[in-house]
């Protein structure tokens, strides 16, 4: 291959595949979304047309996180691996990572948790289960895109430690123990830097601390400087067609600032995987058919082991003769998954009413079912929700109706928390995230008993959003990560902040006991007994709660060990755990151990262990000051957007409106999720994401900055590419 075609191999050659060069023995790569479950577009080159191939809907992460079951995710992924064999796609555009910073950020229900070793270890699970099919995974948005406010434009400033310790934690776990395929660096910057020409991120810490051997990509339209990011080591500019960049760099290696080397680099790693993946696409001796049939099964399955019974006073399970009234929208229309990259085409969907048996009349029933919970609008990928509170009509109706019937019971649909000012009303609450296609067949089977609820909350559920740590601070340009490392049950637990439904809770219809955990070596045991009358899972997790450590601030607690036993009545088990160094380890420059006795701590119970720890001076981290400017007119780069541009000249300001009517024509309400994602990526986004996006060509964007500028005479020059 010429350098030129290594060149461009570093580029896409459409939405979502990469350039083949038969001759040279490189294949491409045909990518599809992820995470949870197959997105296949029709067309190569359409970014989100609302309908792609059918797929089976898998609950999404922040239900399977709840499942604390890395077997189960191997399960999922294994199935989605199936499909996209199905459907010749070579690489799955999943598991996202990121750590919930805070409970607003509109894309929380694709992520597994406010833990990043439990999201870590979710992860690993997943890309195991899908690589073992030999399709390959991309694990993403490296790093720190905890917001979508601005995605493509803020700035998460954050100190080394907690950078360490909460947000790089969960990459780190999975890419060591599951080897994804890729990475997919983030839109944002981290410190001033964008991710995607982060150097430190992507080659020092990614390859060399970690041993990364696959390609990175930058989120769709995520490159801000082509020469910078392929010399930080973003090897692939995603989706590709446009030419982004090509001549900077060509230019770059003609002037010598940017080596072949370089370049060659990139393109052999981005061969090297499309030559691993190639397929050896067996041909499906069936229709497939069983192959979906079987998903859906894993996918009822996944929902099922995820749902978390938040409150029971008894009222469930229910007799299999009640009369029970199916009320609220979401009993025919339950929210399943979420709005933007990863809305999946269900293959073959069941709603609560398709299965459950019920009527619509609250007096003459023995319990009422709501089905209630967050509407799709209300979080998706591209915007962050405004609040924590669920739509003041849902909240009517469960009040109305518990006043009328005190058999009441909520089923909940939402991929992030909500306040629940009404839950002292009713008698259950049953959470079932956002559960995929077979949501309605798990509902059924959780509310008569045929299934033990199991699911434990992976994230805390605060009493109000104003008791979040990072409440005050989320949701602007720079993002400033005050709170540090006490982020989720870090924060609550170490501060005594009240909850109403800490991190790891969830009920069963049976109860355990736990003995005292035993620490021998690495090994930590602990005893755990089935003492009630229905058999069930039981999550084991266990926290190590360290020494107080001088100047240095440590949480209270932190998961370093889960697994899951089924016990039947009456059975005791035993679960066990192992203490690595990290198990106790802080962020010094590198990993230390501080000296002292550590509590091992399981289902309440506690043993200890000491440490001798590791010499070291404490270091005091800071987090850096904010860098970007106030756009001024005059001074616009194509790092603005053409909103932010076009109170500043006319013509801007009729493109923005042109291009708003003829989004709104495509998809319809301008308060859909589909219109504010395509706002977001196209009109609010940095005008050099449109260029790569092919949204507007290169002259144009650069004419309507000019415009912006001020300067027609320069705008006419750049229009006619003068
Ligand atoms: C999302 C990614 C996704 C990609 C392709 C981006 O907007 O952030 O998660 O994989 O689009 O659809």
């Amino acid at each position: 291959m010429t350098l030129r075609d290594k060149i461009k191999l570093t580029e896409g050659k459409n939405c979502w595949e990469t350039r083949e060069y038969p001759d040279d023995g490189v294949p491409k790569i045909f990518m599809c979304d992820g995470p949870h479950g197959l997105r296949k577009q029709d067309f190569t080159n359409q970014l989100f047309s609302s309908e792609s191939v059918k797929a089976t809907c898998f609950p999404t992460a922040v239900t399977t996180a709840s499942s604390f079951d890395v077997n189960l995710l191997e399960e999922i992924g294994d199935a989605i691996a199936k499909e996209a064999i199905d459907q010749k796609s070579q690489m799955v555009l999943g598991p996202g990572v990121n750590i919930k910073r805070n409970p607003l950020c509109g894309r929380n229900f694709e992520y597994f948790s406010e833990d990043p070793y439990l999201a870590g270890k979710l992860a690993a699970g997943l890309i195991k289960g899908i690589q073992k099919n030999n399709i390959g995974a991309c694990i993403k948005h490296f790093a720190c895109n905890n917001q979508e406010y601005k995605r493509m434009a803020s700035d998460s400033l954050l100190d080394e430690r907690t950078l360490r310790e909460i947000y790089l934690t969960a990459f780190e776990i999975a890419i060591k123990e599951s080897k994804p395929k890729a990475v997919m660096s983030s839109y944002n910057k981290i410190n001033g830097d964008y991710s995607s020409e982060n150097k430190k991120l992507l080659t020092d810490i990614l390859r060399d601390e970690w041993g990364f051997e696959g390609f990175v990509m930058s989120d769709w339209s995520a490159i801000n400087d082509r020469v910078k990011s392929i010399q930080a080591g973003c090897d692939l500019l995603m989706p590709g067609g446009t030419g982004y960049g090509e001549k900077e760099v060509i230019n770059a290696v003609k002037r010598g600032e940017l080596s072949k080397n370089d370049i060659r680099r990139s393109a052999a790693r981005i061969a090297k995987v499309a030559r691993d993946l190639e397929v050896k696409f067996t041909p499906v001796e069936s229709d497939g058919i069983e192959d979906y049939i079987h998903s859906h099964d894993v996918a009822r399955k996944a929902a099922e082991q995820s749902a978390v019974l938040l409150k029971n006073d008894g009222i469930l399970p229910l007799k299999a003769n009640v009369k029970i009234a199916l009320l609220g929208e979401m009993a025919d229309n339950m929210r399943y998954q979420g709005s933007g990259s990863s809305r999946i085409n269900p293959m073959h969907l069941v709603n609560p009413v398709d299965v459950l048996d019920g009527c619509k009349d609250i007096e003459a029933a023995d319990v009422c079912v709501i089905f209630a919970g967050l509407p799709d609008a209300y979080e998706a990928e591209s915007y962050d929700r405004a609040d924590m509170k669920m739509p003041q009509s849902h909240i009517d109706l469960i009040n109305e109706t518990a006043a009328k019937n005190p058999n009441t019971v909520v089923v909940l649909f939402a991929g992030s928390p909500v306040e629940m000012p009404w839950i002292d009303n009713v008698k259950a609450v049953l959470y079932m995230g956002l559960p995929g296609e077979a949501g309605g067949e798990a509902v059924k089977n959780l509310l008569y008993g045929y299934v033990n609820p199991c699911g434990k909350l992976a994230e805390t559920w605060t009493y109000n959003y104003s008791d979040v740590p990072s409440a005050e601070s989320f949701g602007s340009r720079d993002a400033v990560y005050s709170e540090g490392i006490f982020v989720g049950y870090r924060y609550y637990s170490s501060k005594n902040v009240a909850v109403r439904f800490p991190f790891g809770y969830g009920l069963s219809y049976t109860t355990f006991e736990y003995d005292k955990p035993v620490v021998s070596g690495d090994k930590v045991t602990v005893k755990v007994k089935n003492t009630g009358s229905v058999s069930g899972y039981e999550t084991v997790m266990m926290f190590v709660e360290p020494p107080e450590s001088g100047e240095i601030e440590r949480p209270v607690r932190e998961l370093k060990g889960f697994t899951k036993i089924y016990l039947k009545p009456g059975e005791t088990k035993t679960a066990e755990f192992t203490l690595t160094d990290r198990s106790f380890a802080i962020w010094q420059d590198g990993w230390v151990i501080p000296k002292g006795t550590y509590n091992i701590e399981v289902g309440g119970k506690k043993a200890f262990i000491f440490k001798q720890g590791d010499e070291f001076t404490p270091i005091k981290y800071e987090i850096p000051k904010p860098s970007m400017r106030l756009a001024v007119k005059g001074e616009y780069t194509l790092n603005d957007s053409v909103m932010d541009l076009m109170h500043e000249s006319k013509i801007v300001e009729a493109f923005v409106k042109k291009r708003e009517k003829e989004m709104a024509e495509k998809y319809g309400n301008t308060t859909s999720p589909e219109y504010m994602l395509m706002h977001e990526s196209v009109l609010s986004a940095p005008m050099r994401a449109m260029i790569m996006a092919g949204q507007v060509k290169e002259k144009v964007a650069n004419a309507l900055l000019e415009c912006a500028n001020g300067k027609m005479t320069e705008a006419f020059f750049k229009y006619l590419e003068l």
